[in-house]
């Protein structure tokens, strides 16, 4: 709970060890709403299997393995069904088995009003500040109520009666710890909340949120990134009938405590940096360099999946602030701008993808010379060994985040860079500007001022690089995913006999 613990494993065969001592013979059950492995049927009709994109089931993927046990989560492939069994269930990873994916199938309109609707309208914007108007729809509440009530029949039916210990995922799930702890009076809920928790002011905005709050008070441990998402939450729980806040990080009400504090989540970093080592990134970065132009040139790269609270605008902005400034720089420098298309049925999203490719084009017909253009979007879901690659090119990783509860790009780039070269810009709004100590940062809205900072990287040349890679690569490879699953199972409070 507390961050200034040492961290309880730091490989996985300590998580294994760690997992038998606190699951013992407890089910481990994980539940999401993305599922980490997807079936598919490719264009000649066979069926094909890929990891799902995305630092969450990248990071509890990992954990998975380690600690076995079954992950429910919403079977979005088209070849899903027929790649399971007659209960939805499938043994995952493909060709090194390790836990039970239990898919769960929802309805296009289900997934319409609880995905696209009340998780991704509503709360994301919700938490997030609010800087793109949350949308309150009765029908996506309904939709969204509706498929927490469908998981919890899942993972009752998983569970079967049997001691266990649920771990769930994020804000898709804010109903489910309240209605499984009525159901499965055997079982301890950890719930982790992987994007920021809203301000006071903010959160009252939402027509629900007293019904949002009770229901995550279903659970025993809730984690946050950062101690002030966990502070914010223990605060709007604590005004609730009958809840107090105790101690450090808990809550209380009628014997019953829920403890919520700060598990900053990371990456397998060892895993990364071997991957960033092999030949077939080797391989990438070579066909990335010709690709793009990029020898002999400044790198500087941003990547995320396109999102409005990642900031990719406020970082075009910055990059044709600086080349109006200093227009000794055009044709010397290249942004790679990668983001992954993302939650594209909704309007927001889609809006966000015009008026990007309206400022890069703005940009390079402003900056751009003869033979080559500044600015270069790259919006495909790249292989995982391009995205190192990418990382490996780079001169600055520019991490721009209005908001953002960790941010794993920063810690994958951190990885990613045996040669401890490249600087990482970092947000100042996010989980990992609070947790990587002396890590570069930056308030994104003030685009001249991150201009400013990319000029005087560009002049600094290497000193001080590896000093500030070693040091903030030492801290990811000792608080690296394995200890952030670690510091969760080391909460999970004693066996509860139908409380
Ligand atoms: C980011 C957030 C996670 C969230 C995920 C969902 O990684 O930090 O909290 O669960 O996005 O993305 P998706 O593509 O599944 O909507």
């Amino acid at each position: 709970m507390d961050t200034a613990r040492p961290v309880p494993a730091s490989t996985r065969a300590e998580l294994g060890e760690l997992a038998r001592q606190r699951i013992g013979d407890r089910l481990f059950v994980s539940v999401s709403n993305r599922e980490p492995f997807v079936h598919s049927r490719g264009p000649d009709g066979t069926i094909q299997v890929r990891a799902a994109v995305g630092g969450l089931t990248l990071a509890l993927n990992s954990a998975m393995e380690a600690v076995g046990g079954v992950w429910v989560a919403h079977g979005s492939g088209d070849a899903d069904r027929e790649s399971s069994d007659a209960q939805g269930r499938v043994r995952v990873p493909p060709g090194r088995p390790a836990y039970d994916l239990q898919r769960v199938w929802l309805t296009e309109d289900e997934n319409d009003g609880y995905y696209n609707g009340f998780a991704n309208q509503a709360l994301w914007p919700l938490c997030h500040n609010a800087y793109v108007k949350p949308i309150f729809r009765e029908a996506h509440w309904r939709a969204y109520r509706e498929v927490n009530a469908r998981f919890a029949g899942a993972v009752e039916r998983v569970i079967g009666g049997r001691d266990a210990i649920v771990f769930i995922q994020d804000y898709h799930f804010a109903l489910l710890p309240s209605l499984l702890r009525r159901r499965c009076p055997n079982a301890a809920f950890l719930h982790f909340w992987h994007i920021p928790w809203p301000l006071p002011d903010i959160l009252r905005i939402c027509p629900w949120h007293a019904e949002i709050l009770d229901g995550i008070l279903g659970n025993d441990v809730l984690g946050f990134h950062t101690p002030h998402y966990a502070a914010r939450f223990r605060d709007a729980a604590s005004a609730l009938p009958g809840w107090r806040c105790v101690g450090a990080c808990g809550l209380e009400r009628e014997g019953r405590a829920v403890r919520a504090g700060a598990f900053p989540i990371s990456i397998d970093f060892d895993g990364i940096s071997a991957a960033a080592a092999s030949a077939e990134c080797d391989a990438a970065v070579e066909r990335l360099r010709d690709r793009y132009g990029l020898a002999g040139k400044f790198v500087v790269l941003g990547l995320d999946r396109i999102d409005y609270t990642k900031g990719v605008l406020e970082r075009l902005a910055a990059v044709d602030s600086l080349l109006a400034s200093h227009p000794d720089l055009r044709g010397k420098l290249v942004f790679l701008n990668a983001g992954a298309p993302s939650r594209t049925a909704i309007p927001a999203y889609r809006e966000l993808h015009s008026v990007m490719d309206l400022a890069t084009a703005r940009l390079n017909a402003r900056h751009g010379t003869a033979v080559s253009a500044p600015a270069v979007s790259i919006k495909e879901h790249l292989h995982f060994s391009e995205v190192l690659a990418l990382y490996r090119l780079a001169d600055v990783c520019v991490v721009s985040s209005l908001e953002d509860g960790m941010n794993l790009v920063a810690k994958e780039f951190l990885a990613a860079r045996n040669d401890e070269r490249g600087r990482l810009l970092l947000s100042e709004f996010t989980g990992a500007a609070w947790e990587l100590p002396g890590a570069e940062c930056f308030n994104p809205f003030d685009t001249d001022h991150l201009a400013d900072r990319l000029y005087a990287l560009r002049e600094s040349g290497d000193a001080g690089q590896a000093e500030t890679m070693r040091s903030l690569r030492g801290h990811v490879r000792a608080h690296n995913i394995y200890a952030w699953i670690g510091s969760i199972l080391d909460a999970v409070p004693p066996r509860r006999r139908g409380r």
